[in-house]
């Protein structure tokens, strides 16, 4: 059969943020910024750098402010336009026209199964992208391209894959898999943060994925599992006993931004990137401790 890559993205952002609180309580953590753009953006930019033309928002309720982040302000753009800020008015105009955007609503926060669940009628017979838009990814090609390439090779749904330390094995999905090339492997289960002593290796699941739209089926299918959530890792556990699953070890660098301390490591090394920016961070870090770096 023909491979067809992907033009659907699904991005879940409905949940709570809560590790972000009290900024989260009126901000969504999906705008929260990285320098000069919402970590979103970040996510839309790397869907469409991979093809997909659809977006799709999981949003709740308190999200508002990121379905008007994708579309046009008219009034500041004009404005802009009239005080000689022409190019700032030009990046503004592009946002809206990054991709088609589609918003659905998770009414309640009931796990990420449940928010992929929400996105059924736009993913119905196609494969599709998933994007958890905390995880900032930086890699070329895009980490999301680098998986539809195992699907072209060996089918199946795919999911993104890093090596974590064993301790940390209880703050992630794990997978139980057998490496069919380098850094490729066959998923044969897997397991919603185990701890340390059971977990059945130290792969663990990012946010990135390819699935196959049978897992709506299987969405359907499973039980409230761990923290009384539908976790996503049930669903793609009861696929895999139907179709393949395939995991890869992408190549590049994620910034995690959903916890704090991750959030402050991606604003340095993202500023670091910027001449400007990182002369600031060296004459900060100077004034504030006494040593240059
Ligand atoms: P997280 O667990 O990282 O986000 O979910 P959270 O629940 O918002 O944050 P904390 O743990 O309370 O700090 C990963 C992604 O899945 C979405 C979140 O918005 C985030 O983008 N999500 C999670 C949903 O859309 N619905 C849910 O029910 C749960």
């Amino acid at each position: 059969m023909e491979f067809r890559h992907i033009k659907k993205a699904v991005f879940p952002v409905a949940g709570l943020g809560t590790r972000f609180l009290p900024l989260t309580k009126d901000i969504p953590k999906e705008m929260m910024p990285l320098i000069d753009r919402p970590l979103i953006h970040y996510g839309v930019d790397e869907a469409v750098a991979s093809g997909c033309s659809e977006i799709v928002f999981v949003t709740g309720t308190g999200k508002e402010t990121i379905h008007q982040y994708f579309q046009h302000s008219k009034d500041l753009e004009v404005h802009l336009e009239q005080t000689g800020k022409k190019d700032l008015a030009e990046q503004l105009k592009k946002i809206p026209e990054l991709a088609v955007f589609y918003y659905t609503l998770q009414e309640k926060p009931m796990g990420l199964g449940h928010a992929v669940l929400c996105a059924e009628e736009f993913c119905r017979n196609e494969y599709f992208g998933l994007l958890l838009p905390d995880d900032v990814m930086l890699a070329d090609p895009t980490v999301l391209s680098q998986l539809e390439s195992v699907r072209k090779e060996y089918g199946g749904s795919v999911l993104s894959l890093e090596e974590v330390d064993h301790e940390d094995t209880s703050r992630y999905g794990i997978v139980d898999a057998e490496e069919v090339e380098p850094g490729v492997y066959r998923v044969k289960g897997l397991v919603e943060k185990p701890d340390p002593k059971e977990a059945p290796s130290n792969l663990a699941i990012m946010g990135r994925y390819v699935l196959s739209p049978s897992i709506f089926r299987h969405l359907k299918g499973i039980a409230r599992g761990r923290g009384g959530e539908y976790q996503l890792t049930d669903a793609i556990a009861s696929m895999l006993r139907e179709e393949p699953v395939y995991a890869l070890i992408y190549k590049g660098r994620r910034l995690d931004c959903g916890v704090r301390e991750g959030w402050i490591k991606a604003t340095v090394t993202m500023a670091m990137r910027d001449p400007d920016l990182k002369k600031i961070i060296m004459d900060t870090v100077w004034k504030e401790t006494g040593k240059k770096l």
